[in-house]
């Protein structure tokens, strides 16, 4: 099939999205630029802005690819107080985003869900309950799912990680803690309670070829999923996974994959928001913004508390983003500008895939 024709499609094949991801040279330029006009045309220019905060590094799970996993025992494990996590949430309402995103290792005590049940209360006290509240904290249930959506969350983002069950125990223990059908409950579970559910997978990870690849892009329009983000993956000295660092694309390769990733998803499914991964700019300084030109809308500066970031070492090169000053973000917002995007002001910019499907019977 021509290029031209297969850009202009809507509904895709599995071994039409593999090609597609295989696209090199002009080729890809050509995908990159398609993308382009499907992002501008179905969700406008806007780009949403979601202060991340990496509120604790300690973490009950022991995937093989992360740098803060249980069994590193070479992390000094944090946990942000309450008036550090409001402060950098004041400083986002401050600044006009229109939403955080609360992110943590995953652990599941009752201590840890009150504690995380309180913050969200707080935090829309602080802001006139005018933030939106992302979770990303990993596998719960159910019922902890709906406690803290009836306190405030209204988006939550757990990655699958890898949609092929075979990958997924390849870079996770296989252990009841690492299931991959309790994963793919949890999304369901979120989906029934409510959020918006985002999802994601790491691009280039060992063993992964672009069948797998093509494999999460149809997974995500299986889960019919709201949000997606995505990045390379990145070794970790200090993970087991380092082990099969020999047998990995190259860093540019796996950018490029990265890049060729949003774009197809971007044609796959138009209308759902789509992050432009903190993980690229460990590759390219400039990995951000070339995500947000091939279809990416969001973008998650760190408002990390700055003595934790270093301890939220997921893999190698993780940039130490200085984006909790006006003057960072000022610098951000005008890069972003330049390129020929709009900022998205106060608002919570819900992906209209949701509203959509809201809207729905
Ligand atoms: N390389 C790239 N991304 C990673 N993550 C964890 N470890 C790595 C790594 N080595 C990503 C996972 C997780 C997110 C918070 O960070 O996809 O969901």
């Amino acid at each position: 099939m021509e290029l031209s024709n297969l850009l202009s499609k809507t509904e895709f094949a599995h071994e039409e999205l593999a090609f597609l991801l295989s696209l090199k040279g002009e080729e890809r330029q050509a995908l990159w630029k398609k993308a382009a006009e499907v992002k501008n045309a179905v969700v406008g220019s806007n780009v949403y802005f979601r202060g991340l905060v990496e509120f604790s590094n300690i973490c009950s799970k022991d995937c093989l690819y992360c740098g803060i996993r249980k069994s590193n025992e070479k992390v000094v494990r944090y946990k942000a107080t309450d008036d550090e996590i409001l402060d950098s949430c004041r400083f986002a309402w401050e600044n006009r985003f229109g939403s955080v995103v609360l992110q943590s290792g995953e652990l599941s005590s009752p201590a840890f869900v009150k504690r995380v049940d309180n913050l969200l209360k707080k935090i829309k006290q602080l802001s006139n309950n005018e933030l939106g509240i992302t979770l990303s904290c990993g596998e719960q249930t159910l019922e902890t799912y709906r406690r803290w959506f009836e306190s405030g969350a209204h988006r939550y983002l757990l990655r699958i990680e890898a949609s092929n069950r075979e990958l997924y125990y390849k870079i996770h223990p296989d252990t009841p803690a690492h299931s991959f059908e309790k994963r793919v409950e949890a999304l369901q579970f979120l989906r029934e309670t409510g959020y918006q559910v985002g999802t994601g997978v790491m691009i280039g990870l060992p063993f992964q070829t672009l069948d797998d690849l093509a494999g999460d892009l149809l997974f995500f329009k299986k889960m019919d999923i709201d949000m997606c983000g995505m990045g390379p993956y990145i070794e970790h000295e200090h993970t087991p996974l380092f082990a099969h660092r020999y047998f990995l694309q190259t860093k540019q390769e796996r950018f490029e994959l990265a890049l060729n990733m949003i774009a197809a998803l971007r044609l796959l499914m138009p209308d759902i928001n789509i992050a432009a991964a903190t993980a690229l700019e460990a590759i390219d300084p400039n990995g951000r913004k070339k995500a947000l030109k091939v279809g990416a809308n969001i973008i998650m500066p760190n408002l990390t508390p700055c003595d934790y970031r270093k301890e939220y070492f997921l893999y190698e090169d993780k940039p130490v983003l200085l984006e909790n000053s006006v003057e960072s973000l000022n610098e951000l917002k005008s890069n972003i500008i330049d390129v020929g995007f709009e900022i998205g002001k106060g608002e919570w910019g819900d992906s209209k895939h949701f509203r959509h499907r809201k809207n729905k019977p």
